[in-house]
């Protein structure tokens, strides 16, 4: 039998190319990752939560060195074994500092990146200080409701069985509160450097209760009441969205918050609304 038929397949010239390709990979995504931080990147920051953009920049900084390292790896790696000649690849035993480099730096930097990130878990989600205005926001297909306490401070009790079109989030009528607070549609307000405490509720599905200039993002799910914390620091107006496809119309499900430069400027503006 002729002993050629049985040699190996040349893949070096495929290797070479495939090397080249993954450079060109390396450099067509670190190309459009700078192309476009340029003209889209996080909305100005209006709040406390800026730990949550220093995790962001640290998890993208940790994956970027990655993604750089491990292109730039295997394109070396099939480039130089192209120019080997039919030498057969080195085996995991004889490179096994190797082996425990790329094994371990990953491991650790995915271990601090955890760390980290329950840190600032612990306090964008850590009790509101005393001092925090309280406001009730109720999500439904597709706007949002938002709820300030009466003069007293106390949100009226709610159920089901009152909603009414008169009476959206079915305020309960016996309880005197329900007379003082005040419900509007899609138009939070705070106050400038004061903490906000907003309750977090839906009447149907799940939707994303998202400030994305004060890196706030919570599910308002049916059934539940999940509070969220923030300190508003730069008056102006911005944006709130859905952050959860609720349905067809879950692309016009956004309202404003402003931010009110003080506390009476906060009061003149509520005691305009029409007590509901
Ligand atoms: Cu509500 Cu999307």
């Amino acid at each position: 039998m002729d002993s050629e038929s049985f040699a190996p397949r040349d893949e070096r010239p495929a290797g070479r190319w495939m090397g080249v390709l993954i450079l060109f990979i390396l450099a067509a995504g670190v190309g459009s990752f700078v192309y476009a931080a340029h003209y889209w990147w996080l909305p100005p920051l209006a709040s406390t939560l800026g730990i949550t953009d220093d995790m962001f920049n640290a998890i993208l900084v940790a994956t970027g060195i990655a993604f750089i390292a491990v292109h730039l790896f295997v394109a070396i790696a099939l480039i130089r074994f192209a120019a080997y000649g039919r030498r057969p690849a080195a085996h995991w035993h004889e490179h096994l500092g190797a082996e425990l480099t790329w094994t371990l730096v990953p491991a650790a930097g995915l271990v601090i990146l955890a760390i980290l990130a329950e840190i600032v878990w612990a306090r964008v989600y850590s009790p509101p200080p005393a001092n925090a205005q309280l406001v009730e926001v109720t999500g439904r297909q597709f706007l949002w409701y938002i709820r300030y306490p009466s003069p007293d401070g106390r949100l009226a009790a709610t159920d089901p069985k009152f909603i009414s079109a008169g009476n959206p989030i079915g305020l309960d009528p016996s309880d005197p509160d329900s007379k003082t607070n005040a419900v509007l549609e899609n138009d939070l307000h705070v106050v400038n450097n004061r903490p906000v405490r907003i309750a977090i509720r839906s009447l149907d599905v799940i939707h994303s209760f998202f400030l994305p200039n004060f890196r706030v993002k919570q599910d308002a799910v049916p059934g539940r009441t999940i509070v969220i914390w923030f300190v508003p620091n730069r008056p102006g107006q911005y944006q709130i969205a859905c952050a959860q496809l609720c349905g067809v119309g879950h692309y016009t499900m956004r309202g404003n918050i402003t931010v009110e430069p003080d506390q009476a400027a906060f009061d003149a503006w509520l005691a305009k609304q029409g007590q509901h």
